[in-house]
């Protein structure tokens, strides 16, 4: 298994959004967090090395790398942004990473159960548009689609301070979650609506089990 610091320092070459958009919500997850997410999904719970795994909103490639230099056997990035896209096939060459696949989609186009992705991959991992105030429900919308297509474990970032919401939810569907760890993320501060350039928010990384 490829240890914590030489997965990081990979990570830490992956070229990030050039003009993010913000009605995307387009900031990559940093570099270290990605890394120790995608050590703990693997040391923890064997869910990356020989899966089929999907990052759901891949933007520029940080998580998909991630399980890809993690041994995952296929992984998958749906994103709907053609300029991300490029960005991340251009990480992918400069990795020599050929065990990836980049599907350019709209996440809501893959609710549907027939689906020919539904419950096809063993892992979804995904760090989804919060939900501004002109996007709100676009975290639980990309859950929701997460958990139909995952046979096995969805791995999700979301803000601690819907966590409430996010339990109950998951209760309903009929789902376990396990909140593996609360990080301190960067937000830059466009996409908060703040006056700062930056604000610091809490999230939980938290791991959904479906069998
Ligand atoms: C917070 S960024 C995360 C990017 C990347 N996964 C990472 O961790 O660095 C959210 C990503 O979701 C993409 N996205 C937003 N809405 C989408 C949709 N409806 N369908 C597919 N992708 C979408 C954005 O373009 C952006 O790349």
């Amino acid at each position: 298994m490829m240890k914590l610091k030489e997965l990081e320092a990979w990570l830490q070459d992956v070229m990030g959004f050039e003009t993010p958009k913000v009605k995307l919500e387009q900031y990559e997850t940093p570099a270290h967090i990605a890394a120790r997410m995608i050590h703990t999904m693997e040391s923890s719970f064997g869910d990356v090395k020989g899966k089929i795994v999907a990052d759901l909103g891949c933007g520029c490639g940080m998580l998909m790398t991630g399980t890809a230099l993690m041994g995952a056997s296929a992984s998958f990035g749906f994103e709907i942004d053609q300029d991300a896209l490029e960005i991340c096939q251009g990480n992918l060459e400069e990795m020599e990473l050929r065990s990836v696949e980049l599907l350019q989609m709209d996440i809501k186009d893959l609710t549907s159960t027939y689906s020919r992705f539904f419950k096809f991959f063993d892992t979804v991992v995904l760090n989804p548009p919060f939900g501004t105030k002109r996007n709100q429900g676009a975290d639980m919308e990309f859950l929701k689609v997460a958990l139909d297509l995952s046979k096995t474990a969805v791995y999700s970032l979301h803000k601690s301070a819907t966590r409430t919401h996010v339990t109950k939810k998951a209760a309903d569907w009929g789902v376990k979650m396990q909140v593996i760890a609360q990080l301190r993320y960067n937000l830059p501060s466009t996409y908060q609506f703040h006056k700062k350039n930056s604000v610091d928010i809490e999230v939980d990384f938290i791991r959904f089990s479906l069998s």
